[in-house]
Parts: C-alpha cells; structure tokens; sequence
C-alpha cells in the first residue's frame, strides 16, 4: 500500500500513542494523581482504539496472570477486570470473598500481597480498609491497582467516569458536574472529584444531606485548585445547571449504625419528573450499584448512560492492564 500523509500521520501517532505508555510499565494506581493528564489523555485514546477494533490487542496478554484479591463484594469492577484479561488472551486467578482466603485466619494483608505476587503479574485489590492499595503496593513486587480502598479512592471508576464523560460529550472541560447522594463515603466521588479538579473550568456541585457531605480534605484540595464548587441540599432547583449528573448510592457497608441509614438512605430519588428540568445534552452517570436513588423509569432516558458507563470500563482496564504490563 503505498503510504500517504494520512496513513503516515495515523502510524506516527501509534508509535507515539505507544511510546507514551511505554510510561506506564511497572507502574501501580493507588489514586488517580499517580497519573499525568497525559497518561491518562493516551489511556483513553487506547480505550477507544479498543473499543473500535475488537481484535486489537486481544492476544496481547497470553502467558500473563493477574490476581483479583477482593476483600469486599464487587460485580462490575472484579468482572470488567476479569473480562478485560480475558480479552486481552491473559489469564486471573484469586478471591471474590476474603471469607475463602487466609485473611480468615488472621493473615496480614502484607503476607497476603507478597504471596500473590509470586504467582501473578500484576494484582488488582479491594480492601475496606483505607489506605490499604498504597500498603500493599508497598509490600508487592509487581504493580497494584487500587480497585477501592474503603471510603477513600477508586481510580479506575475514575477512569472509566472520565472516558464516558470524553466519549459522549467529546470534552473533559468547561462542565458542571453535579454529585448527589453519599458524599461522605462515595470513594467515586472523591476520587472523580479530585481528577476533575485537573481539568480547565471545571463547575461542580455537590448536592447531599448534610450528614452526608464532602470530607473537608477533599474540600481542601478543590480550594487550593480554585475550583469553583458549591454544597447544596436540594437536587430538583439544580436540575437545570448540569453537564453531568453523578448519582451515587447511600453507602451502607460504611455506616455506624442501621437507623442512620435508614434515615438517609431515600433523600434523593431522579425520577422523570425531575429529568424534565434537565439539559438536553445532560448525562446521568452512575458508579452502580443503583438501590433507590434512579428510579427504573429514567433507564429508557437517552441522558441515562449509566450501563454504557460500566461497558466504557472494561475498555480503559483492558488499555490500562495493557500498559502496566507493557505490552502496548
Ligand atoms: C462503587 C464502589 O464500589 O465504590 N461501585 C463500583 O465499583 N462500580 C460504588 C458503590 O458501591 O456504590
């Protein structure tokens, strides 16, 4: 074939794609800072190469083992991970319930962590407890993906949210953003909330009751970027400012005691109704899993892109395991 200036362009513009991920060999994610706007800018463009053209990369992976150590429930994250392995020709191998591990017998998570990485080429964990992925990415020798470390951060809903936010409004700036729900111990909040924070013009309001509202260290670190946000209670008056809405569930694993929960866990229901006030080109993302807080009717709402959200996911852990293992 001969070559033309677009095909040239298009094959500079892999070498450099790749190049740039090159980066990201050996590397681990504790929280979404640990990568560059441009790590994360490339990533995404590698989701989308992906998502485009089943067939790349899919053997890229054979021969390579990733350890899923889930020390709390998970569907979407442990099952993308999984996917996303699978699809890449690599294999896994762990737990989906600490009850079956040597946790159980009192093990510490460090023992646990310098045993899996003897076995496997990298380990993607969740743990309740915060600050435990920085710990084990201490204790490992091969990379560590923090799939959620209790109430603190979960980068790769970051990246999974942000991709969404770039692939359907083809922008990651100049937006408002509206968090509602459990500010309080959505670690997808906090973590999305800082990455945000990166980005030009970025608008956010973060509707909760006030029992449940953003921790004063993430408030902190959105002053210091001077990034303009507001605390409200109310949802329905706000409807109408969004670029995206990002619902989020009452998180009960993380509550003292039952009555509190209960108290709180009905405060905001999206229904069509208040959709109504919305932009046209709003979108309504959601971590999942959804209990109340979207009632069923607003799934046919084109705005509620929510499962096209959890698809988005499996794409950027395919690009990010490709790049950790540095296979792009
Ligand atoms: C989130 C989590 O585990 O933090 N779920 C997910 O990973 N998609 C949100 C939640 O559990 O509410």
């Amino acid at each position: 074939m001969q070559e033309t200036a677009g095909s040239y362009a298009a094959s500079a513009r892999e070498t450099s794609l790749h190049y740039a991920l090159q980066a990201l060999k050996g590397r681990s994610l504790i929280e979404p800072e640990d990568f560059s706007l441009g790590e994360m800018e490339e990533l995404f463009l590698l989701a989308e190469k992906i998502e485009k053209d089943e067939k790349y990369l899919r053997e890229s992976c054979r021969g390579k083992l990733l350890a899923t150590l889930f020390f709390e429930p998970s569907t979407r994250t442990r099952l993308s991970f999984e996917a996303a392995m699978l699809r890449l020709g690599g294999s896994f191998l762990g737990f989906a319930d600490p009850g079956s591990s040597s946790s159980s017998k009192g093990e510490s998570l460090a023992d646990t962590i310098r045993m899996a990485a003897s076995y496997a080429d990298t380990i993607v964990m969740r743990n309740p407890k915060e600050g435990a992925a920085l710990l084990a990415s201490r204790y490992s020798s091969v990379p560590v993906i923090n799939a959620g470390d209790g109430g603190h951060h979960h980068p790769t809903q970051t990246l999974t949210d942000l991709l969404t936010i770039k692939r359907l409004l083809g922008k990651t700036d100049s937006l408002t953003v509206g968090f509602c729900g459990d500010l309080k111990f959505g670690r997808t909040v906090h973590s999305l909330a800082k990455a945000l924070a990166r980005y030009n013009d970025i608008k956010m309001i973060f509707i909760s009751p006030s029992e449940l509202v953003l921790p004063e260290y993430i408030k902190s670190i959105l002053k210091r970027q001077n990034v303009d946000f507001s605390e409200r209670e109310n949802l329905e008056k706000s409807m109408p400012e969004f670029d995206v809405l990002y619902m989020t569930r009452v998180q009960k694993e993380r509550f003292f005691n039952e009555e509190d929960y209960i108290r709180l866990k009905d405060t905001y229901v999206l229904n069509t109704d208040k959709m109504s006030a919305g932009k046209e080109k709003l979108i309504v993302l959601h971590p999942l899993p959804r209990v109340n807080e979207i009632s069923v009717e607003v799934d046919s709402d084109p705005r509620a892109v929510y499962f096209a959200q959890a698809k988005y996911g499996m794409y950027v852990r395919m690009a990010l395991l490709a790049s950790i293992l540095g296979v792009v």
